[in-house]
């Protein structure tokens, strides 16, 4: 067997190095038969026509022809890399997991994206900015897909394709690009209130980021934490950048959306290879694991609804270094599959409706995708834990299974192999008792209060900080061409706050509706404007 090439995750792909990096001693076809000539096709005659038997031809444009893959449905425009996560061992008292143990080093692939625009789109629109970090850890692939934002916009993921089919540009004129500008996508937000919180973090100086390198990441839904002993603890995490968190001006954002579009990814890219790696802190905020899972009259299943820090501070769990670029964009950064439902033994979920429909959306997505159910075996997305499944065939295989029983028990390939034992590092559901209930198509009604945090958002605000997000709403309102839409907006504004709500109005020469829903009682957090703020985990 020749040399072998390594892939970006450090594991053996079996392939020869001097083809991969097309510089071996010869030219070949796919099939390995050396070509003495390349630039020309086979003719009848210099001026003669092009024949068809040409197979060095065909196989390069037909080759050509199929390089593109689709892009992700939403978050398709992104920029990754490789890096290491250190745990402090703080979080190993609430988790079994083991890379949550004293002193353990993980290897991680990191992506950042924006939400809404295509893969050629510029990085410094206004939008959400994923986040999604993937572990490699010793028990299996534990992905952490998490957003710039602790919020979202929607509660149940039923509405996932209606919030992003308002988003994205029109069906007829394919308009615009970057998020919000437009008439379909304030319509839903302003029919859909539950969108508010999030929103009022679009405008925000949030929605610009500076650089990937200076936000900070959320996993948004309330995860589940189980211990060795089988003590639980609800959490949501949070990613704190090293270097603070920054943003643009709007008219920074847009002139260099116009100058350089891969500002974010050039950055990232740049300070990597300049030795300047960026580095976050992961931390928890910790919540008792109740029945009712609420805290502080919050309820933890509602993907719209923060925890101030005041109330449950950030707890630092351990340290993410991004140290190494990608080698190859479309093998890693394009290849990557994370999905919110791999898991390791410590980690669980909470029936946050939106969390359920994402856990069945991801591996639906990336089937098409990746062309097939097999893309678990492309290297980047290889686990770099020993796996023995009994998945086989399919688009795209490239394993070559032995033995003839892929089942369990079975009496031919050597009996009844391999069940973990609970006690022997096998992933086992927390046994959550399940409300006993009708079903229903319904909201609970703690879900109900759509104004109330982002009122202690605005509130929270600095007055420059009001003033960029007046001035947002008036760009990205100003663009609707329907007045109805517009007036509907403000009457969502007039819900949070009558001076922003006065501010935009007068922005957009409107006049100012009245509040429908009272004005919630609300505490501006001071935690808020403290950024980067954690405390220990005790
Ligand atoms: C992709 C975050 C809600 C469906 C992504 C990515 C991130 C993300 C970071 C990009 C992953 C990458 O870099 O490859 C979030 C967060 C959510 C959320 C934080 C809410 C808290 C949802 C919901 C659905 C959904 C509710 C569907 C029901 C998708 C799909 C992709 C995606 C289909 C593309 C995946 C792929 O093609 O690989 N999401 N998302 N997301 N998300 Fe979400």
């Amino acid at each position: 067997s020749g040399p072998e090439t390594v892939s970006p995750t450090g594991q053996a792909t079996g392939e020869d190095p001097a083809r991969s990096a097309q510089s071996g001693a010869y030219l070949t076809t796919a099939q390995g038969v050396r070509l003495y000539e390349s630039d020309h096709s086979l003719k009848a005659g210099s001026r003669g026509p092009v024949l068809l038997q040409d197979h060095h031809l065909r196989e390069k444009i037909t080759h050509f022809d199929h390089e593109r893959i689709p892009e992700r449905v939403v978050h398709a425009r992104g920029a990754a890399a490789h890096g290491v996560f250190r745990s402090y061992g703080t979080a190993s008292r609430l988790t079994k997991a083991a890379f949550l143990g004293d002193d353990v080093e993980t290897p991680v692939f990191v992506r950042f994206s924006t939400v809404l625009g295509s893969r050629g789109s510029a990085d410094t629109v206004r939008d959400t900015r994923g986040f999604a970090t993937k572990f490699y850890t010793e028990e299996g692939t534990f992905d952490l897909v998490g957003n710039n934002i602790p919020v979202f916009f929607i509660q149940d993921a039923v509405k996932f394709p209606d919030v992003i089919h308002a988003g994205k540009p029109h069906p007829d004129r394919e308009i615009p690009q970057a998020q919000s500008a437009h008439d379909t996508f304030w319509d839903f937000v302003s029919l859909h209130t539950e969108a508010t919180h999030h929103t009022l973090w679009n405008m925000s100086d949030r929605g610009i980021p500076r650089s990937f390198r200076m936000m900070e990441g959320f996993g948004v839904h309330t995860f589940r934490l189980v211990a060795q002993d089988g003590g639980t603890t609800l959490v949501k995490f949070h990613w704190k950048p090293r270097l603070g968190v920054h943003s643009l001006v709007w008219e920074e954002a847009q002139l260099v959306a116009g100058m350089d579009p891969d500002f974010h990814r050039r950055d990232l890219f740049d300070a990597i290879e300049a030795g300047a790696y960026p580095e976050w802190e992961l931390g928890v905020q910790t919540f008792p694991d109740t029945p009712e899972q609420t805290f502080e009259g919050i309820d933890l299943l509602d993907p719209t609804k923060i925890v101030p820090e005041e109330l449950a501070p950030v707890q630092p769990v351990g340290l993410l270094t991004l140290n190494a670029n990608t080698k190859n964009f479309f093998a890693e950064t394009e290849q990557v599959a994370f999905h919110p439902g791999h898991l390791v033994p410590g980690i669980d979920i909470t029936d946050d409706p939106l969390l359920a429909g994402r856990l069945f959306s991801y591996l639906d997505t990336q089937i098409s995708r990746l062309g097939g159910p097999n893309f678990a075996q492309l290297p980047i997305n290889r686990p770099h834990a020993p796996v023995n499944d009994m998945l086989r065939d399919g688009m795209h295989q490239t394993a070559v299974h032995t033995g003839v029983a892929p089942y369990r028990p079975n009496s031919l390939d050597g009996g009844c192999p391999f069940l973990a034992g609970a006690d022997t590092g096998a992933y086992i559901e927390t046994p959550v008792q399940i409300p006993t209930s009708n079903k229903v198509r319904e909201a609970p009604q703690s879900f109900g209060d759509h104004f109330g945090q982002p009122r202690l958002f605005w509130l929270s605000m600095t007055p420059t900080e009001r003033e960029h997000i007046i001035a947002a709403y008036t760009f990205e309102l100003s663009k609707c061409y329907e007045q109805a839409v517009k007036e509907r907006a403000l009457t969502v504004l007039a819900n949070i706050d009558p001076v922003l709500c006065e501010g935009v109005a007068a922005g957009l020469g409107l006049p100012v509706p009245p509040a429908t829903v009272p004005f919630a009682d609300v505490r501006p957090s001071p935690a808020l404007s403290q950024l980067g703020a954690t405390w220990p985990l005790d």
